[in-house]
């Protein structure tokens, strides 16, 4: 697939057909994941899948608790697309267990990568290799969604996958056979929200 469509196409997958995902393809996104740039390549992301059922449960579980707290806080949205999302995002938060593989990105908790000086945050080296992994998935013709609302439950969830300390949850990311349409987002229109040579 063509690099700009699979970029294009990319977006928030939540349903998905319940279809295993082959190892191969497993494999094929993490290693985009890694391909990924990273502030002076430190690669600081790590990758924890999980497939067995049983565990999916216990993170769906988490998952459902997590959103649910996050809609009780969060403002509701009442316009068409608000309301899409909301139906979206509450689709997958019951059904999250049965997607097939659930992909946790994990970063250090540090604030930095080199102690004493601020050369941008740690998000920043783990989240293009977030975003290289539902790139490959996409060209795979496998859905994806980079999820965050876990971290309202993130010691919880650590603690259950046995992760140690030093380490956080950047994104949770579902990937599966998609039962819903790849398109084309609609986006707020780029030259409305850039300035040349200075700011305007
Ligand atoms: C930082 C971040 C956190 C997100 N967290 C969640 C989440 O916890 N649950 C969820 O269903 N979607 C989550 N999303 C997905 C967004 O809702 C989605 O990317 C956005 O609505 C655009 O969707 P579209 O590409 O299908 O238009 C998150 C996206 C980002 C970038």
């Amino acid at each position: 697939m063509d690099a700009l469509e699979a970029i294009m196409t990319t977006r928030a997958i939540r349903r998905f057909t319940g279809e295993p995902v082959s190892d191969d393809d497993v494999w094929t996104c993490l290693r985009a994941a890694q391909q990924a740039p990273s502030g002076g390549n430190v690669q600081p992301t790590r990758y924890l899948v999980v497939t067995d059922p049983e565990v999916r449960e216990e993170v769906g579980k988490l998952y459902r608790s997590a959103f649910t707290r996050y809609t009780e806080i969060a403002p509701a949205r009442t316009d068409t697309v608000g309301l899409r999302i909301g139906r979206s995002a509450n689709h997958l938060a019951d059904t999250v267990a049965s997607v097939p593989v659930i992909v946790f990105f994990l970063m250090p908790r540090t604030p930095s990568l080199v102690e004493g000086i601020d050369i941008g945050p740690v998000h920043a080296s783990v989240y293009p290799a977030v975003q290289n992994f539902c790139l490959a998935a996409r060209a795979l013709g496998l859905g994806t969604t980079l999820t965050t609302v876990i971290r309202v439950h993130q010691a919880e969830a650590l603690e259950l996958l046995g992760v140690p300390a030093q380490w956080e949850i950047a994104a949770m990311v579902p990937l599966g056979h998609p039962a819903e349409k790849f398109s084309v987002a609609k986006r707020r229109e780029v030259s409305k929200l850039t300035s040349f040579n200075r700011w305007s």
